[in-house]
């Protein structure tokens, strides 16, 4: 099998877009590029929580692997999207402040949102000035700067990951690979529920794998896709089809149409997956994000419940 490292060389690299002070440029350059694994993970995340819920005593205190900014932790915790978030950093308004300015306005402006979810966020990403913009604007309990590609977790970072039960990543495994998640299970109290979604072009079975030497059983939701981005360019796009096709994937439909597509991975104890397997716990809606006019929306339970017009 070919290593992710020469898988990746077919992708664009975006490096300088990873290690800034704050998230615009990130937001801008990906952005731009209709990045939305975010918006699209999201729903999905929030219905393998509330099954956990049913299976765990415990509130889902969840590491997100490639936190970048801590734009998962933003869109699970309140009802924000990283469409919503775009258009509040490339403002031209915000292209003016310092990076602290601005991680002082976002601290509040995370903070002025309801919270729509009680799972807690850490964050791990080997960006520093990612993971510490994402501690100071509030959206994540704690930030482990590391790359466990590397090297092994310190022990102030084995005790920050002991609580960890749910392990997420979006747009991270292809950087990250087997070593990263062998990391961090060794250092968990309890087999955590992993959550991934990979680039197809990223063969997920050593992972699958390591996580089954923890008890983990892997599960690829059937029949779906999920778009992360579009291509950035002809080189990338052909370069991309060309790594698909050598793996023996059909891209037509799919990445032929000019955009990346990961999958859903979910690993779990045993019991878990008899008492409810994936494709029981998991509804994909397509076409959620096109409606124009005004649709209702219930916000709450039983008596509690309010029903309201939105127009987006
Ligand atoms: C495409 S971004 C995804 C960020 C975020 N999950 C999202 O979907 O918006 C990939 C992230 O992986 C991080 N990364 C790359 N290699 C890593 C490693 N070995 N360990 C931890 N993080 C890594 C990068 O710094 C970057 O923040």
């Amino acid at each position: 099998m070919q290593p992710f490292a020469t898988l990746n060389a077919s992708k664009a690299n975006f490096d300088d877009i990873y290690d800034q002070p704050d998230p615009r440029a990130y937001f801008a350059v990906l952005g731009a590029l209709d990045y939305v694994i975010p918006d699209v993970a999201e729903p999905i995340i929030r219905q393998i929580l509330a099954a956990r819920r049913k299976c765990a005593a415990t509130e889902a205190t969840v590491l997100d692997v490639g936190c970048s900014y801590g734009i998962n932790a933003a869109v699970h915790r309140f009802p924000l999207s990283f469409r919503v978030l775009r258009r509040r950093y490339v403002h031209p308004q915000m292209a003016v402040l310092s990076a602290d300015e601005l991680a002082r306005l976002d601290r509040n402006y995370y903070a002025s949102w309801p919270q729509i979810s009680a799972a807690r966020f850490l964050g791990l990403d080997m960006s520093g000035a990612a993971v510490r913009y994402a501690v100071a604007a509030g959206l994540l309990s704690t930030g482990i700067v590391a790359n466990f590609e590397h090297s092994a977790p310190t022990l102030q970072e084995r005790r920050s990951l002991r609580e960890v039960n749910v392990i997420l990543s979006t747009g991270c495994v292809g950087y990250v690979t087997e070593r990263t998640f062998r990391a961090i299970l060794g250092c968990t109290d309890q087999p955590p529920w992993v959550i991934s979604f990979v680039l197809r072009m990223f063969p997920y079975t050593e992972i699958a794998a390591a996580l089954d030497r923890f008890g983990l059983v892997t599960e690829k939701l059937a029949g779906a896709t999920f778009v992360q981005r579009r291509f950035r360019d002809v080189k990338e796009f052909t370069g991309c089809l060309t790594t698909l096709e050598r793996l023996g994937i059909e891209t037509q439909g799919l990445e032929a149409e000019g955009r990346f597509q990961a999958e859903l991975f979910l690993s779990r104890p045993r019991a878990d997956v008899h008492a409810a397997p994936l494709a029981q716990i998991v509804k994909v809606v397509s076409g959620r994000d096109r409606t124009v006019g005004t649709r209702y929306v219930r916000i709450g339970r039983g008596s509690e419940a309010r029903v309201m017009g939105v127009t987006s």
